[in-house]
């Protein structure tokens, strides 16, 4: 009963997206572009009801959503934390901040925490080299990253 709540609450988000749209294939890109603010990621009843209402097979939805990397299939956490790994940061221990963080999370690299707070990955160099080793939360940078200071560069986030 609850999930029926939870799918008929999701639905009504995106009926807003497509009105929003006049429901128009041209602006599919942006639909889904929206669905992913909405909702963290593009959940698969949802692209249902995107490909029945602008009459366009599921599979082309797909394919768009596979193509862009902004778009995730899979539900993604509140927060993504990124840690670089460009030259810099490897050098100046990007990898023991991403063992320090898989272990905070219990999660890998790639990986969402059970409470959806916090998606986990690597990115190369983010132009701030001069602050390595650094990770990006959201658009926050932190800068000469440590093992240690994690747990407390984290609890800002909710
Ligand atoms: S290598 Fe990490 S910011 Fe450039």
């Amino acid at each position: 009963m609850q999930g029926a709540a939870a799918l008929d609450w999701d639905l009504s988000r995106v009926e807003g997206i497509l009105a929003h749209y006049g429901e128009r294939r041209e602006a599919l890109i942006s639909i889904l572009q929206d669905i992913q603010d909405q909702y963290n990621y593009l959940p698969p009843e949802v692209l249902q009801v995107v490909a029945a209402r602008l009459g366009i097979p599921l599979s082309r939805i797909y394919k768009v959503a596979t193509f862009y990397k902004s778009f995730s299939l899979v539900p993604r956490g509140r927060h993504e934390i990124k840690v670089c790994m460009g030259t810099s940061c490897h050098l100046r221990g990007a990898p023991r901040i991403l063992e320090g963080l898989e272990r905070h999370l219990c999660v890998k690299n790639g990986g969402t925490t059970e409470d959806m707070r916090f998606t986990l990955t690597t990115v190369n160099c983010v132009g701030a080299c001069a602050l390595s080793p650094v990770m990006v939360v959201d658009e926050d940078y932190h800068g000469s990253a440590t093992p240690s200071g994690i747990a407390s560069a984290l609890n800002q986030y909710d």
